[in-house]
This record gives C-alpha cells, structure tokens and sequence, in this order.
C-alpha cells in the first residue's frame, strides 16, 4: 500500500493533465536514451534455458528458483542491472508434463516484495500468487502446480500488489509449457524447431539500466523491443517448419503482427491450448498477456530470403521487431494437420449466471490522489473485498466491457484494457454482438478490448476453490488498482 500512497503523493491533480493521460499515448521517460544506436537484426536470438528438477517423485516435479538481481548484458558493452528468476531474464522455461505436480520453491533475494503467478494455470489459490500472499526479502514460497489441464503455453511471472509492473519490467517473467500425449502425438515441429518467443518492450538509461516509471498512468511503452531479452534479434532459420509459441509479455504495448507485412501464419494453438483445426492468418494482433502457438514454413522461401516479424501497430521505423534469416535447406518430416484436437468445448448454456464487469477509468477528486483512478465496475482493487462468489462446477457468462470515462461513447477516450481472469479459461462468445476474430476462436485467459468494445465469455469455474483475481493486464493499470477479486465457494 506504501507505493500507491507515494504515487498519489507524487502524481499531482487536475483537470487538463487528467484530459491529457487519457488521450497521449505516453513513451518512455525522458531519462531513456531511446533507439539510437542500439544494434538491429545484428545479435542473435536467445532460447531461454529450461530449468532442470532439482527432484523427481513419483508424484511430482520439484524445482527451486531464487530471484535475484544479475547484470545481464542486453545492450552491448552496458550491462543491465535485472530482476530474474535464477538471476535470468526472461527467466528459465519450466517444461511440464499434463497430470504431474510441478512443486516450486521460490526464494527471494530481492530487495522487493514479491509475489510468483502462474498465469493461465488452474491452480489451488494459496498457489495462484493472490497480490497480497508477498514473499518478503530473504523469504520463501512454495507453490503447487497440478498441471491437470490441456498442454498449453503458459507463463510465469510478478504479481505483487502495486508493483506487477516494475517487478516484471526489471525481468521477473518466464515460460512455463506444459505437454501432453494428445500434442506430443501430432506430427508438429518439435525440439530445436519448437521455440518460444517473449516480446518486451524496454527503456534504457545511458548507462544500461532500465528506465521506469509507474507513474505513466496509460502503461508504461519502452523504446526498444526484446524478443527473448535480446534487443530487435536476428534468428538462423533452416528452410523447413518451426513451432513459436508467442508472448507479448509488455507491461502495456500493443502488438499486431505480420511476417513481412503479407507472409501467411498458421495459427495452432492460443492460450488454453490447440485449436480444433489450424487457421491461416496473416495479422496476428496480440495484446499483453496473449499467447499465439503458430507455425511459420520458412521451406517456402529461397536460402539468404530475410524475413522480419513485424508489429504493423506501429510506425514502419519501429515496426520490425525481430529478423528470420533463411540460412540452409533441411529435410522436414514435419507437418500440420488439419484436425488437431478436440477443444471440448462447452455449450452455451440457456440460463446461467450473467455477469458484467465494466472496465473504465474515473476521475477522482481528492487531495493528493491522482486524478484517474483505473477501476472494474467503478471500483478499485480492494483485497479484502470480494467482487463475485462463484459456486465451484458452474458455468457462467461474463461481459467484459470497455467503457470511456463518465459513459462517454467516445473511442478515443477508453484505454485498451487486456482482460485476464485467473483459474477459469473462457471461451469468446461474442465480440460486439458478433462472431470472436479468426484468431481467438480457442480457449482463451486474456482477451483484449479496445476502444469501447463488449465481449461474452463462456467460463467454467473447476477444480479449486479460493480467492482468484481478474484484471487489466496493462500492468500500470493493474498496479493503479484495475483489478477485481472473486471467490470460488
Ligand atoms: Cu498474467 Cu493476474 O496475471
Ligand atoms: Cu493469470
Ligand atoms: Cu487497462
């Protein structure tokens, strides 16, 4: 709670700046030293290492991390000082497999609070890293994954109340993945050709340490873009296909990509896991939190073809984010096929438990409190108070909406919030009283809405009871009490 009495402190009122938030999409910090001279599609992407058990039982997994500070050299020759698990950023890749407990410990050599969440796991709440269970300095905390879901791509990463944002832009985030037999059976590119992307927007100072700022009430956007922690890489790439399972793991920037603008995508898998049948895109939007399993056939292109992905939201000076070079033929066995799983999905039930949950910012008036306070249904985070109880086994509908201050029906006033709820993936119903996008038609955690959007979800509440959260995955948004409480009785 410290921190945001020091951001109301430090954020002054008034009228015009509250005008102003809303409608500037606000950079970096003056402090960044920007772009310029940071190398482009010159150093070579990384995999991030998966971490090794440090224990097998017969009934589960075990693993220590301990989060600490390292230097790590991201831009060449100025080493950053970094908040990793294991001392990494991203963090190690925790690989799993589907009906087998991961057990976790974390240990915390930080000089912050931190708490640890598996995001897009269903997990028993005293494991799902509620904003306030705070692992203090010097302290452990062991957390249980069950893994009794479909394999999917999953990540780990801060949630301490507050200070999300700053905790994982300083580089507490990582991979975790879990495999089943189902995936494990599809004749899908795998080992070396099945690799995990994280894009991150960071800001630097000149002397190689991050330049953040929670007070940047629209979410904090960086000025150069990392893929796996390296700044705008270049990756080798044999003719053949690759598996990527892509993350925008940015506090609060956008994503829309393309593969050199028109290059086709295939699109196999969201968040929950494999689609029914894969879809071909060539635009793949992906706001923070989202993950896309795609496989790009790179045996399409002659050997020396370059390739950029590229985020087409931004201006074509910073729109390319990480460079494919096309180095050498390769035998292939590999393939998609047209059916890929069974999603199991739900019906839309006749009667069931509606929902709404209206994302917005207010404006608050009050001496030293910023003027915008970011809420759900008008509220701010409170951890003690509970927003829904939930009988454990319903289904429910939610409606998600995005809506400008003071009911405004004016677009360009509501902030795109990307929502997630814990414990419950949801199927997308509706997206404004039509069909979800071609790309969000799988099971999903995190959904975006733009401008003053409505979405239906489907979701089913299993497995475990507890306090869970839902929130604004802008992280500043979350940290500025964007988030909600609910509780599975
Ligand atoms: Cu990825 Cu509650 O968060
Ligand atoms: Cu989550
Ligand atoms: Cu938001």
């Amino acid at each position: 709670m410290k921190r945001r009495t020091a951001l109301r402190l430090s954020v002054l009122g008034g009228a015009t700046m509250a005008a102003r938030m809303m409608v500037d999409p606000v950079r970096a910090t003056e402090r960044s030293i920007g772009p310029v001279g940071v190398p482009r599609f010159d150093l070579p992407l990384k995999i991030p290492p998966v971490l090794e058990p440090v224990a097998r039982s017969d009934a589960h997994d075990e693993y220590h991390i301990v989060q600490r500070a390292a230097a790590q050299e991201i831009l060449p020759g100025r080493p950053t000082t970094i908040w990793g698990y294991q001392g990494l950023f991203p963090g190690p890749t925790i690989r799993v497999r589907r009906n087998r407990a991961a057990v976790v410990r974390h240990t915390n050599q930080l000089s912050t609070h931190t708490v640890v969440h598996l995001h897009g796991g269903a997990v028993p709440a005293d494991s799902d890293g509620f904003a306030t269970d705070m692992v203090t300095p010097g302290a452990s905390r062991t957390y249980t994954y069950p893994n009794r879901q479909r394999a999917a791509t999953l990540w780990y990463h801060d949630h301490a109340m507050d200070r999300t944002g700053e905790n994982v832009f300083r580089g507490l985030a990582g991979f975790y993945i879990i495999e089943d037999d189902e995936d494990l059976a599809l004749p899908l590119p795998r080992g070396p050709f099945d690799v995990p992307l994280v894009f991150q927007d960071r800001a630097f100072n000149a002397d190689g340490s991050f330049a953040y700022d929670t007070g940047r009430h629209n979410g904090f956007e960086g000025d150069v873009m990392l893929v796996n922690g390296v700044p705008w890489p270049k990756m080798e790439v044999s003719a053949r296909k690759y598996r990527f399972r892509f993350l925008n793991g940015s506090n609060a920037r956008l994503l829309q990509l393309t593969l050199n603008g028109t290059e086709p995508i295939t699109l196999i898998g969201t968040e929950g896991g494999l689609l029914s049948q894969p879809v071909l895109i060539t635009t793949l939007p992906l706001a923070m939190a989202e993950r896309a399993d795609v496989v790009i056939d790179f045996s399409r292109y002659d050997v020396g073809t370059k390739l950029f992905l590229m985020n087409v939201a931004e201006k074509p000076t910073f729109a390319q984010i990480m460079r494919f070079d096309v180095v050498r033929r390769e035998a292939d066995d590999s393939r998609v096929p047209s059916r890929l799983s069974d999603p199991a999905f739900l019906e839309r039930p006749k009667t069931a438990t509606t929902r709404t949950w209206s994302l917005r910012a207010g404006l608050r008036f009050g001496e030293g409190l910023p003027p915008i306070a970011w809420t759900i249904n008008g509220k701010p985070f409170d951890p003690n108070r509970s927003d829904a109880a939930i009988a454990l086994g319903d289904v429910e509908l939610w409606r998600f909406r995005n809506e400008a201050p003071l009911g405004l029906p004016l677009r360009v006033l509501a902030r795109p919030h990307p929502t997630h709820v814990h414990l419950a993936h949801f199927q997308i119903l509706e997206r404004n009283g039509k069909p979800p996008l071609a790309h969000e038609r799988g099971w999903k955690d995190t959904v975006a809405l733009d401008g003053i959007e409505d979405v239906l979800v489907l979701l089913r509440f299993s497995q475990f009871r507890g306090r869970y959260l839902l929130h604004c995955h802008n992280l500043e948004h979350e940290d500025h009490a964007m988030m909600a409480r609910f509780d599975v009785t």
